[in-house]
């Protein structure tokens, strides 16, 4: 009996290590996949992944994938040059460019668009795991694929540690025969998140940044300075972060006009920063860092009074909500300030893309203070009945920074306030405050980020019974309402309008967020919903077939350690 029933543990045992199969249907699903179920490539230990080795980048994808596949499967694959022995092989170019015609002399070469650059195909047949790609960004992406699509099994994780958990060992895992080409919708594909209202450290940064990069995101939208606290280095002005990063207590829940009596700062160092931009480019991510300007500065009016049209004392702000305090435009000094902090910005950050706020600057101050007045007149800026003088002196603001910002080859992003005064000349707008302002920006020839709190704002409660959810700013975006998002707003723009729109991007604030486990909570699985919104095609969409996909990814969450949200609604 005992031997029995040995057999039949036995049998079943093998029968669950064989039957690991991989599965394609992934968050973001590819644009493309062709099966044929009926035929497997087995996947085992010792096998090889061969790749050009004299491409450092190449090899770093290389790893990464062997990496992956270790962790969720146990299979221990070789790094090898020796192409006739791998199971994997990585590629670079695709055979239908070597043979597409070179222009004829005096016609320019055929331009490839930014996704067209990370497209890559994978081919699973008889002979193994082909992957090829344009450029290595592409090999990183089937790379997630493949990651995505390795069966999970074993036990699940908990806690929150950011390396994967040991996985159940798989002998092998059987891929059946495929063709998956693939490449991203949107150019631009970000995520924010706003580590000044509360900080997070670089530890929990990378994680976020680890979960965009599963996603196919490329931008990582970074908000770090505040009212409520300045948590970025500026080496001309040391006391900046030193003393503009702490508030000496915080009000708890929703300006209950109760305090919690302690210290909360912290800030980030100009290398800490660079090795975040380091980890970023690794995993084919841009940090775009946001010095939001000339309000939520009063961070920086605690540290410098004279900034201020009132001239302080400004705390750091211990409330939630906007400080009427801002930069006082009529002071030649705050110019200075805001180009010396920008310049650094500018040397940390290699992004084409700049960020500098300019939402929410309540006017009041301007309105009375004599230097700003002065400075308008000086400006010759009248009320043309749509723009009123102070929501021009911003935009002189604006222009000033576009222009210091083109000096160093950036493009400046501004949230959809920097429309009302009138927009400067090349200034990309970030439409929050529903779609019109990005509309309006589209019309206008202007580059747009579409970030409408309707659907993308994931400081939102994501479930509609409030009870027993962490504290909120309010509001409700559950996953559904994020994936049915269309960022090209067809019935409003013309074909040549939606040229303008560069993608779409979620925001996290962070007033109600003061811990890395509801950062990841707030996160996912929105996250995989707009993912999708990003990276799919709208015909591809379908609410539906996503939801039966989540699973998947809400099993590899778990075997990350990383929390999100168990309703899906
Ligand atoms: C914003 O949410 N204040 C851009
Ligand atoms: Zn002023």
């Amino acid at each position: 009996m005992k031997k029995i029933l040995l057999t039949v543990f036995m049998a079943v045992a093998t029968l669950s290590v064989m039957a690991q199969r991989a599965d394609y249907r992934i968050i973001p699903l590819p644009q493309s996949v062709q099966e044929d179920s009926t035929q497997v490539f087995t996947l085992q230990d010792g096998m090889g992944i061969a790749y050009d080795a004299s491409n450092p980048e190449v090899a770093r994808n290389a790893q990464f994938l062997r990496q992956w596949v270790e962790e969720l499967t146990g299979i221990k694959l070789q790094l090898t040059p020796d192409d006739k022995k791998a199971a994997v092989r990585l590629t670079l170019g695709f055979p239908a460019d070597k043979k597409a015609k070179k222009p004829k002399k005096g016609q320019p070469a055929s331009q490839l668009t930014e996704q067209q650059q990370e497209a890559y195909t994978i081919t699973v047949n008889a002979s193994g795991i082909q992957v090829a790609a344009r450029q290595p960004i592409g090999l990183f992406r089937a790379a997630q694929t493949l990651r995505k699509a390795l069966p999970l099994t074993g036990s699940v994780a908990g806690g929150t540690s950011a390396s994967t958990s040991p996985a159940a060992s798989a002998a092998s895992v059987a891929f059946p025969f495929v063709t998956i080409q693939d490449q991203p919708r949107f150019e631009y594909r970000g995520a924010h998140l706003d580590c000044a209202r509360h900080y997070f450290s670089l530890d929990v940064i990378k994680r976020y940044l680890d979960l965009l990069a599963l996603h196919g995101c490329n931008q990582f939208h970074w908000h770090f300075t505040e009212d409520q606290g300045w948590r970025f280095e500026v080496k001309a002005l040391p006391e900046l972060a030193k003393k503009g990063s702490v508030r000496e207590q915080t009000v708890i829940g929703r300006n209950s006009g109760v305090y919690d009596g302690q210290r909360y700062g912290g800030y980030y160092t100009q290398a800490e920063c660079r090795e975040l931009v380091n980890y970023a480019a690794e995993r084919y991510i841009n940090i775009i860092p946001e010095i939001d300007l000339p309000g939520h500065m009063q961070g920086a009016l605690h540290v410098y009074p004279n900034l201020g049209c009132t001239g302080g004392p400004y705390p750091v702000w211990q409330i939630w909500g906007v400080s009427r305090d801002v930069l006082c435009a009529g002071n030649p000094e705050t110019m200075k300030f805001l180009k010396t902090v920008v310049g650094e910005l500018c040397d940390v950050f290699p992004s084409k893309y700049i960020h500098i706020g300019g939402d929410e600057c309540p006017k009041d101050r301007w309105k009375t203070c004599p230097k700003c007045q002065a400075k308008a007149r000086e400006l010759g800026l009248k009320d043309d009945g749509k723009h009123s003088i102070e929501n021009q002196l911003q935009t002189w603001i604006n222009h000033e920074m576009e222009q210091f910002l083109k000096e160093r080859g950036r493009d400046m992003i501004g949230w959809d306030e920097v429309l009302e005064g009138g927009l400067t000349e090349g200034g990309i707008v970030m439409s929050w405050r529903g779609i019109n302002g990005g509309i309006e920006a589209a019309k206008q020839n202007h580059r747009v980020i579409m970030t409408p709190t309707d659907y993308c704002y994931i400081d939102y409660y994501q479930l509609k019974e409030q009870w027993g959810q962490p504290l909120g700013i309010g509001g409700y975006l559950p996953v559904s309402k994020v994936y049915s998002f269309e960022p090209l707003i067809p019935e409003k723009l013309s074909e040549e309008e939606q040229q303008y729109i560069l993608g779409p991007q979620v925001n996290l604030w962070t007033e109600y967020v003061a811990v890395p486990q509801h950062v990841f909570y707030m996160l996912l699985p929105r996250l995989d919903a707009i993912s999708e919104v990003q990276w799919c095609q709208s015909e591809q969409k379908n609410f539906d077939d996503f939801k039966a996909r989540l699973p998947r990814m809400l099993k590899l969450y778990d075997r990350m350690g990383i929390n999100y949200c168990h309703k899906v609604e």
